[in-house]
């Protein structure tokens, strides 16, 4: 398929999605969005690629939401069209494991899709903040809520009141992103690290990321008893009998899939 505002590639077993929209520093513009959307479909239907990894440019990943198409927005044609809602959902309900690749700025909505992915690996040049609050709005694609959860709300609220950004070095340090590395090495740290987790089992995979997910959805003792079930489940897959019969025996697995 080809796109106006994205680019993919396939590198292996990973799927690579480019956000590539330069003259608006990666604005999230709807179009953008809907290719985003179309894009996961593609990588999920895939059975090909086991990890995916979302990017931008070395100078932003991306610059929030595009605010020349939100200016003229009203109350509601925002709630009819349930704006935010639908394609940018794609990512935080994307089975496989999603990682982002973070350089320059990502403002705004461009935070709120990183903080989608399953985790973030920046560069040393990435900035990140919520600034919706300079314009007059609030963070709409999930801000208030994951930054919360990911930096404590001190250091949330100081951002989404003020619109302070932060380095990646403070964000390392806050647990927003995963991992710094110099900007030249990002896309192959990113890609390395993906292809890594796509050598796991399929299947396992996506209960691990399952059962983590869940720690931001339930109480401890759900959560716990939730992985608890999907531990014991694994028990029923080929690839725990070959992933422990390979330790075993000193070798690589093989997992098949099933
Ligand atoms: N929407 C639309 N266009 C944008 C944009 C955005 N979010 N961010 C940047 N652009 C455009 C600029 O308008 C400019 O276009 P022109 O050349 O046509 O004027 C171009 O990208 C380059 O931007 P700048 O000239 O501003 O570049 P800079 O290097 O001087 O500044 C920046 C970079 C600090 C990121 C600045 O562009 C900026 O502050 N952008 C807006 C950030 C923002 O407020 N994001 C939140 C959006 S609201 C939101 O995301 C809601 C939500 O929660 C879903």
């Amino acid at each position: 398929m080809s796109y106006e505002n994205i680019k993919t590639e396939i590198q292996e077993h990973v799927g690579i999605i480019t956000l590539d929209r330069p003259e608006a520093l990666n604005a999230l513009c709807a179009d953008l969005i809907s290719e985003l959307g179309n894009a996961l479909d593609a990588f999920e239907a895939n059975d090909d690629i086991g990890c995916i990894v979302l990017t931008g440019s070395e100078k932003a990943f991306a610059a929030g939401a595009d605010i020349k198409e939100m200016e003229k927005k009203t109350f509601i044609s925002a709630y009819m069209e349930d704006f935010i809602t639908g394609d940018w959902e794609k990512v935080s309900n994307c089975r496989k494991p999603i990682i982002a690749a973070v350089a320059g700025f990502a403002l705004g909505g461009g935070c709120e899709l990183a903080m989608m992915c399953d985790f973030i690996i920046a560069a040393d040049n990435a900035k990140f903040g919520q600034p919706e609050i300079t314009l007059g709005t609030i963070p709409g694609a999930g801000g208030t809520q994951r930054l919360t959860r990911l930096v404590g709300k001190s250091k949330a609220m100081e951002m989404v009141l003020s619109g302070r950004m932060m380095d990646s070095e403070e964000a390392e340090r806050s647990g927003l992103i995963s991992r710094v590395v110099p900007l030249a090495n990002l896309m192959e740290d990113a890609v390395k690290t993906a292809g890594l987790i796509a050598s796991m089992s399929r299947p396992i995979t996506y209960l691990a990321k399952d059962s983590v997910n869940q720690a931001y959805e339930v109480s401890l003792a759900a959560g716990i008893h939730y992985e608890r079930r999907l531990f014991h489940s694994t028990f029923a897959s080929y690839d725990q009998k070959e992933g422990m019969a390979a330790f075993i025996a000193k070798k690589r697995p093989n997992f098949k899939n099933r």
